[in-house]
C-alpha cells in the first residue's frame, strides 16, 4: 500500500469528545480516493458509487499527523475498486480501514464510461511513453 497523503489534526477536525471527527476523515478518505481515481482513470469525471464496511479502530487528537493509504483492488469496465487504510504517522497505530471503495468512471453528461485502464501507472512511465 502506498501513502500518498498526510494530514495534519487540527482544532476544526475534532468532535465534541476531541477527537478526530469520523465524518472529516471519510471527507479526507473521498477526495483521496477521487483525485487518485482521476489520476489513474485520467478522466475528472469520476463519482464514488460505493464505500463498503469501514472500521474506525483508533483516534487521532489535535496535532496528530495522519497518512491516508489507498491500494487498488481491481481495475473493472467502467469502475476503479480501492481499499483504504489511514495510520497515525507517528505511532503507525491503524485508524481506520475502508474494505472496498468503488469509483465510477463518467461520460460528459455523466453516464458510466469504460476507462480501459487495466493496471496502476506511474508518473515515469507515463512520461517515458511520450
Ligand atoms: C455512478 C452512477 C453513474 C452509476 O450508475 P449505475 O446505473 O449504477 O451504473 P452501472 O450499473 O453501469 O455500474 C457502473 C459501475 O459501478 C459498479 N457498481 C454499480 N453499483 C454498485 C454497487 N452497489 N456497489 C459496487 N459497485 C457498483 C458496476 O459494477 C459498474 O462497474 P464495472 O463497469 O467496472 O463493472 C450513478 O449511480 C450515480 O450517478 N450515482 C451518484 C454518484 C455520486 O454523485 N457520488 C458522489 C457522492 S453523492
Amino acid at each position: 500500500m502506498r501513502f500518498h497523503t498526510r494530514k495534519w489534526v487540527k482544532p476544526e477536525d475534532l468532535n465534541p469528545n476531541k477527537t478526530l471527527f469520523g465524518g472529516k476523515l471519510l471527507a479526507w478518505i473521498d477526495e483521496e480516493a477521487a483525485l487518485y481515481s482521476i489520476i489513474q482513470l485520467e478522466n475528472s469525471h469520476v463519482v464514488t458509487k460505493f464505500m463498503s464496511e469501514i472500521n474506525f479502530m483508533a483516534s487521532a487528537k489535535q496535532g496528530d499527523i495522519v497518512e491516508i493509504g489507498l491500494d487498488v483492488v481491481k481495475f473493472g469496465t467502467t469502475s476503479l475498486v480501492l481499499h483504504c487504510e489511514v495510520r497515525n504517522k507517528m505511532t503507525h497505530e491503524t485508524i481506520i480501514t475502508v474494505d472496498k471503495i468503488t469509483m465510477v468512471n463518467l461520460d460528459n453528461e455523466g453516464n458510466p464510461k469504460a476507462h480501459g485502464k487495466t493496471k496502476i501507472e506511474y508518473v515515469h512511465e507515463r512520461l517515458s511513453k511520450k
